[in-house]
């Protein structure tokens, strides 16, 4: 794969998805070719699981492990037919949510034995991982105030839910400080964006294998 995989990551209300798109239009200004995308949610199959994810489906709550499944099954979708196409033909992937999300939400949040969702997840995604992961670190609770709308299933799971998801970014993030750059998501938009700029366009003059 020549391409370069670049992931997205935090808590709801973080910035994420802003900062995914002000990279991908700043590295297209530059003349690469670069696919923006979303877990879940970035393929047919995937918007179909998403609806299921975020809004449920009949009255039954959904089990945490049907979750951590429904969410790898986007992924296993995602990668084979978006991220691993692209990154073949030498593209940037700027994926707005990845595999660590699954780690933090349904392993941190749901509480679910984190190895077990890794192998789910990692089996999922035929172990590919990104090469640079922005984690967007923010008080989850101030972000949940940035959301323009009313909380969805997932964003409705308490505040012990979001604590224990952003302690587990932060603890993905130690464990792995090659992969992860850690921001601070209260910093003004632009000067954040400078930042992820600057790092995105540091790792595309490297050589890649
Ligand atoms: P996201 O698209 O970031 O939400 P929004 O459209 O509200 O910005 O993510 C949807 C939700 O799914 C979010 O609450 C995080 C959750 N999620 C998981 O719990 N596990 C996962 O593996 C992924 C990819 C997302």
């Amino acid at each position: 794969m020549r391409g370069l995989f670049l992931s997205f990551e935090g808590v709801d209300g973080s910035g994420k998805t802003t900062q995914a798109a002000l990279l991908a239009e700043h590295l297209r200004g530059l003349g690469h070719d670069v696919v923006v995308t979303r877990e879940p949610g970035g393929t047919a199959l995937g918007a179909a699981l998403r609806g299921m994810l975020l809004h449920g489906v009949g009255d039954a709550p959904i089990q945490a492990r049907a979750e951590a499944l429904l969410f790898a099954a986007d992924r296993a979708q995602h990668v084979g037919e978006v991220i691993a196409p692209a990154l073949d033909r030498g593209g940037v992937v700027v994926c707005d949510r990845y595999i660590d999300s699954s780690l933090a939400y349904q392993a941190g949040g749901r509480e679910l034995a984190a190895d077990e969702v890794r192998r789910i997840s990692m089996w999922a995604c035929g172990g590919l991982l990104p090469g640079r992961t922005y984690l967007l670190d923010i008080d989850p609770e101030g972000a949940m105030g940035r959301l323009d709308r009313g909380p969805d299933r997932m964003e409705s799971a308490g505040g012990d839910f979001r604590s224990r998801t952003r302690a587990a970014f932060l603890g993905l993030a130690r464990e792995d400080p090659d992969r992860f750059l850690v921001l601070d998501a209260s910093q003004p938009r632009e000067r954040l964006a400078a930042l992820i700029r600057a790092d995105a366009e540091a790792l595309l003059s490297q050589e890649r294998p």
